[in-house]
């Protein structure tokens, strides 16, 4: 199999960077930037990508690269700082600024007679981010693109195939950066781009034998994409020493605890549903503030997962459905807390185990879909929107009961059948209901109503750290609002809601 390394000098895109190379159907592995010449021969790649970074090569303590690397005849790109350390390595000059500095958009002018740049071109936009400039070219080399400041936004040594760019082509900004990095990969590196999901698939399920050898794992299961793709794979690694707990708190949307079961019944695991809606409702009994219903939901969840894996005897091993875009996001320092996010990855760690198993640890959510697909999941099951840890606690306002919830179901349901049958779902991002805390005077019949407001939210978004709320069609909502206050009890008036993240948030509270 071709596989790619990437190193990583601490760039905000160096996972990016593995993202759109797997685009391509070529593996890829990201490895720290101190790997060795010798680790990264032993592990035959076709090529070596040098990420960006923070930093300055000529600065105490810099990140470098082992400079055995350019001997072993490996196609070698570099990107932004991982271009000037290229430089910088084999003899050329990187310096601070010069008035080259360039932060955004560019326009940039490519030689084409370079292999890397034949195919884009002559003229177009890149996105820079860089204060050093190349001021001095190692032997061999030749500018390969400039802007208007910088004379070596790329440089080439065709001869032995090393190549950077000052700019991100990573970054969608950059106009044909697709193009470039495929470039690389199929005409510099002669990559043959037949990695599959399949290959993912047996690679992840022998590197869970591998770990947990002839021990037992538990895994807590949540119905959300992640853990279901993490639980399908694990029972087809391990097979019965698996044991999933689903805790159905009593807070997921209608028909979804029967649903969850339904699609691991195939499965040869054991399977172990809690009902603990009792114990979770009396815990958010007259409880009305977001921050302290998300904070009992989480706790709640922790104490009942802890009893369940000591009734059943524990395990070797837990599970957990981390992806790459979550460790990420923990990698990136500290920053205000908007809300506080509850979800199966906050498991406790002290029930003894020998250790935890992220088997998607390395895969994007798109990954995780094709392979959950690929592995038997129902395409109704993998293609789920995002749903929270706490549930419906947060899409019911203010006091949370058995009553308003099941009102919120019916509601919720209805929106989801309209907007699937429509073919409108298939444009969004996620979509749900909320039921309000505040009532209203509405006429029914020939009768007063003094009802519950309901409020429906459908967003577009890519990262879901910003949104847009959707244009859904009117005639589609004029069906789903009648809909909704003639078959929902207690709801007399839907509203639409039309802010965008920020400055609202995506969940009501
Ligand atoms: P907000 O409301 O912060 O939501 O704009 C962004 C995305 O995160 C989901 N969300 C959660 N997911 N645990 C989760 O696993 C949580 O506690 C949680 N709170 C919000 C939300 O549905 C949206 O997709």
């Amino acid at each position: 199999m071709d596989s790619v390394l990437i190193l990583d000098f601490g760039a905000q895109y160096s996972r990016l960077i593995a993202r759109r190379v797997r685009e391509q159907n070529v593996y890829c592995e990201v490895l720290p930037h101190s790997a060795s010449a010798e680790t990264i021969r032993k592990k035959a790649p076709i090529g070596v990508i040098l990420s960006g970074g923070p930093n300055s090569v000529y600065a105490e303590g810099a990140p470098l690269v082992d400079p055995a690397l350019f001997t072993l005849g490996i196609p070698v790109l570099g990107i932004c700082y991982g271009c000037q350390l290229i430089a910088h390595t084999l003899g050329g000059k990187v310096e601070p600024d010069g008035g080259a500095r360039e932060y955004g958009k560019a326009e940039t002018t490519f030689d084409r007679a370079d292999r890397l740049f034949s195919k884009l071109p002559e003229t177009s936009i890149t996105w820079m981010s860089h204060g050093d400039y190349i001021s001095k070219l190692p032997e061999g080399f030749k500018p390969a693109a400039t802007t208007a400041v910088c004379p070596t936004a790329a440089i080439a040594c065709e001869e032995k195939r090393f190549y950077g760019v000052q700019f991100h082509p990573e970054v969608r900004h950059t106009q044909y950066g697709r193009e470039l990095i495929r470039a690389f990969l199929f005409d510099i590196c002669g990559a043959k781009g037949d990695w599959t999901v399949g290959d993912i698939r047996t690679e992840a399920i022998r590197k869970i034998r591998e770990q947990v050898g002839d021990g037992t794992a538990l895994l807590a299961l949540s119905g959300g994409v992640d853990s279901s793709v993490a639980a399908a794979l694990m029972a087809e690694a391990i097979g019965d020493r698996l044991t999933c707990v689903f805790i159905d708190h009593g807070l997921m949307r209608k028909n979804e605890g029967d649903e969850v079961e339904q699609a691991f019944k195939p499965w040869p695991i054991r399977f172990v549903r809690v009902d603990a809606e009792q114990r979770f409702l009396s815990r958010l009994a007259g409880v009305t503030e977001p921050e302290q219903k998300r904070k009992i939901i989480g706790a709640e969840f922790i104490r009942a997962f802890e009893e369940e894996a000591r009734r059943i005897g524990g395990a070797d091993y837990l599970v957990q459905g981390t992806i790459y875009p979550d460790v990420i996001e923990s990698g990136l320092g500290s920053s205000a807390v908007i809300k506080s996010h509850h979800n199966v990855g906050g498991l406790p760690d002290d029930i003894g185990f020998k250790g935890i198993v992220e088997p998607l640890r390395m895969l994007f959510k798109d990954e995780v879909r094709a392979l959950g697909r690929d592995l038997g999941l129902p395409d109704a099951f993998v293609e789920r929107q995002p749903f929270p840890g706490p549930g419906l606690a947060i899409r019911v306002i203010g006091e949370i009961t058995r009553e308003k919830l099941d009102t919120l179901r019916e509601a919720d349901a209805i929106f989801r059948e309209e907007l699937a049958l429509s073919g409108v779902s298939k444009e969004l991002s996620q979509y749900f209901a909320v039921l309000t805390s505040m009532r209203s005077v509405g006429v029914m019949g020939d009768g007063r109503t003094y009802d519950y407001t309901l409020a429906l939210r459908a967003v577009k978004t890519d990262d879901f750290m910003t949104a847009d709320w959707a244009r859904i069609p009117y005639d589609v909502l004029d069906r789903v609002s009648s809909r909704i206050v003639n078959e929902v009890k207690g709801v007399n008036r839907i509203v639409y809601d039309i802010t965008s993240k920020p400055p609202a948030t995506i969940e009501w509270e």
